[in-house]
C-alpha cells in the first residue's frame, strides 16, 4: 500500500496497488470507477435509478441479499458513506456489522489485514471499507479470497460510490445527456478521491471536466486526466453545466499548501453572483461535509441551485444497486 499519493496521475507509480486487471473486471469488488467501461457505468447508474424508484415509491423493504453479512469497516470518519451503506444494506435484506476502528484491536496493534481475515473466518461475505491509505481496498481485495470488497473511500485515491451517486444526480438534471456538458470541480482536487471518481466517471461517459483550485492543490499532471485547468473560477464557471465545490482536506496537508481562509473564500468560493455565470438551472453539488462560508455560502448551500441533498438521497439508491451487483456475483463464485 502506498501511503499518500500527491499526484491524480492515472499511472502513478505502483499503479497496481490500487487494482489489477484481474480485480477490476472481477464484479465481485468495486475499486474505483477509473478504467470502466461507459456501458458499465450506465449499467450501474441503470440499476440504481430502478432502486430510486422503488424507494421514492415507498417500496416495501426486500429479500435480496438474505444471508448476506456486510462488515461495514470504517477506518476513517464517515457519516453518509456509512449510514447509507447501511440503509442500504438493510433495506435489501442483510445483516449489517458495523466495525468501529476505535473500539477495536487495531488499537493493540492488529493489522487491518488480520482484522479483514477475522471478518471473512466469521463467514461475513461483503467488506465495505473506508481507509485514509490509498491502495487499502485493493490490499484487502488482493488478500481475501472469501469476500467481496467495496471501496468506501482509500485515501487520496478513489470514492467510487461517491462518483456514481454524482453521475446519477448529474445525469437527472442533464437529462440522461453526458456528451457536450461540462462540470467544474472547484478546490482541494490534490487530495480529493470523489474528484478523482468523479473525473473517471464524467470523462468516460463524454463530459468535460474543468478544475480550478489554488496551484498548490492541483496536481501539476492533472490534465492527463482529461480535464482542463482554469485560472480563475469565474473563467471556469462561464457557461458551464454545473459545479462541484470540495472540501479543504486538511488532515490530508502538508503544511503551507492552504491560503488564508479568507482569501481562499474570496477567490475560490461558489459565491451566488458566480452561480448565476452558469448555464440557467446548473446545479450545485458538493460531496459534503460542508464547510459553511468557505467552500459555499449558506445561500448558495441552501439555495435553489443546491442539489447537496438529492446527492445523499441518491447516494442509498446507489448503494443499493452496488451491494446488490457485488451479492449476485459473490454467490456465482462462492455457492
Ligand atoms: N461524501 C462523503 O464521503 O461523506 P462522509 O465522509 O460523511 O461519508
Amino acid at each position: 500500500m502506498m501511503t499518500s499519493t500527491a499526484s491524480l496521475s492515472p499511472s502513478p507509480a505502483g499503479a497496481g496497488i490500487f487494482s489489477t486487471p484481474t480485480l477490476a473486471s472481477d464484479p465481485r469488488h468495486l475499486l474505483g470507477l477509473e478504467g470502466r467501461t461507459r456501458e458499465d457505468l450506465l449499467a450501474l447508474l441503470d440499476a440504481a435509478a430502478h432502486e430510486r424508484d422503488h424507494l421514492r415509491a415507498g417500496g416495501p423493504d426486500r429479500s435480496d441479499l438474505a444471508g448476506c453479512v456486510v462488515m461495514l469497516a470504517f477506518i476513517e470518519d464517515s457519516t453518509r458513506t456509512r449510514t447509507s451503506f447501511d440503509i442500504a444494506a438493510r433495506r435489501l435484506g442483510a445483516q449489517t456489522i458495523a466495525f468501529s476502528a476505535s473500539a477495536s484491536s487495531l488499537n493493540k496493534g492488529e493489522s487491518l489485514l488480520d482484522t479483514a481475515r477475522l471478518f471473512e473466518a466469521m463467514g461475513a461475505q461483503l467488506l465495505v471499507v473506508r481507509h485514509s491509505v490509498s491502495g487499502a481496498a485493493a490490499y484487502l481485495a488482493q488478500r481475501l479470497p472469501r469476500m467481496a470488497v467495496i471501496n468506501a473511500g482509500d485515501g487520496m485515491h478513489e470514492h467510487p460510490t461517491q462518483g456514481l451517486l454524482d453521475l446519477l444526480t448529474l445525469r437527472d438534471h442533464w437529462k440522461g445527456q453526458f456528451e457536450g456538458r461540462r462540470l467544474v470541480i472547484v478546490g482541494d482536487i490534490a487530495h480529493s478521491r470523489v474528484a478523482r471518481s468523479a473525473i473517471a466517471g464524467l470523462t468516460v461517459l463524454g463530459a468535460q471536466v474543468t478544475v480550478c483550485g489554488p496551484e498548490t492543490l492541483i496536481p501539476a499532471d492533472v490534465e492527463a486526466l482529461g480535464c482542463w485547468r482554469a485560472t480563475t473560477l469565474d473563467e471556469a464557471l462561464e457557461g458551464a453545466d454545473g459545479v462541484m465545490a470540495l472540501r479543504l482536506q486538511r488532515e490530508r496537508m502538508e503544511k503551507g499548501l492552504l491560503p488564508a481562509l479568507g482569501e481562499y473564500a474570496s477567490r475560490f468560493g461558489v459565491t451566488p453572483a458566480r452561480v448565476r455565470l452558469m448555464k440557467p438551472g446548473a446545479p450545485v453539488m458538493h460531496p459534503g461535509p460542508v464547510t459553511r462560508g468557505v467552500d459555499l455560502p449558506c445561500e448558495v448551500a441552501d439555495g435553489e441551485s443546491s442539489v447537496v441533498l438529492e446527492q445523499v438521497a441518491n447516494g442509498v439508491a446507489v448503494r443499493c444497486a452496488v451491494l446488490q451487483r457485488a451479492w449476485s456475483a459473490w454467490k456465482a463464485v462462492h455457492r
